[in-house]
């Protein structure tokens, strides 16, 4: 079901004392202000998890992880499964970061695998795809785009895909301050929501969450989000402060 979502991805940051406070700043604030329109989730390490989940109890807040293994169980030393994530209640899992896929070399091989362990477990990923800067000044940003989709969640069954949230990523906006315009968000957008409707038809692409992420921040985020094809935002940096990421929040 399509939504207005922000997702906030809080990396490697905040201690889990420190994660408690900006969870019950968060929730303080959003009791202010009239946030309905809009699903909020936040993405804090594994080692937060249960505990924010608690603390996220009662609230109109969701949780998800970071990541995920692509194996479902045994000897795979420091990795996480989807089970243990469903064992504790876990909504989303966000899949294909583009930190994941160049730090941790994650192929959208192994992409395709989680989306497959995490939709089966009945968590819903939060899909990551966008290009490099290189690649945007190629011009090929369409069709990296467009192959990294193909690979991975058009591989998927359709009832599978229809639980998709897809995040646009550009990697160049990512952490650097240097944020799409509203106009290149919306023309990607646009084009990913038609690929969509080739794929699986407009019922099915009306149907799906495409957020943009990458520096997307309390200042842009009412410019980025007014797009048609913009349903919200992935959030890193800004989600880390109660107030930017409520007011991002607040920006529909
Ligand atoms: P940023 O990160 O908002 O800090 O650019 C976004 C993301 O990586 O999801």
């Amino acid at each position: 079901m399509r939504k207005n979502i922000v997702a906030g991805n809080w990396k490697m940051n905040k201690t889990i004392e420190e994660g408690v406070q900006l969870v019950k700043e968060i929730k303080s604030l959003i009791s202010e202000k009239q946030i309905s329109s809009v699903q909020l989730i936040i993405n804090p390490p594994f080692t937060h998890l249960s505990v924010l989940k608690n603390e996220i109890a009662n609230s109109v807040i969701k949780i998800g992880a970071q990541n995920c293994s692509y194996e479902s169980s045994g000897a795979y030393t420091g990795e996480v499964s989807v089970g243990m994530l469903k064992s504790i209640d876990i909504d989303y899992v966000i899949i294909g970061h583009s930190e994941r896929r160049a730090y941790f070399n994650e192929t959208d091989e192994i992409l395709l695998k989680k989306l497959n362990l995490v939709l089966e477990s009945g968590l819903l990923p939060i899909f990551c795809c966008g290009e490099v800067l290189s690649q945007r000044d190629a011009g090929i940003h369409f069709e990296v785009v467009r192959q990294q989709i193909e690979n991975t969640i058009f591989k998927l069954s359709e009832d599978k895909f229809k639980k998709v949230v897809i995040a646009y990523e550009p990697v160049w906006a990512i952490g650097t301050g240097r944020t799409a315009t509203s106009e290149q968000a919306q023309e990607i957008h646009k084009y990913i929501r038609n690929l969509i409707t080739e794929k699986f038809g407009s019922t099915v692409a009306s149907e799906i969450s495409i957020l943009y992420g990458g520096s997307c921040n309390a200042q842009n985020a009412k410019e980025l989000f007014q797009n048609p094809d913009v349903d919200g935002g992935l959030i890193g940096g800004a989600s880390l402060k109660a107030a930017d990421f409520v007011q991002i929040a607040s920006s529909f």
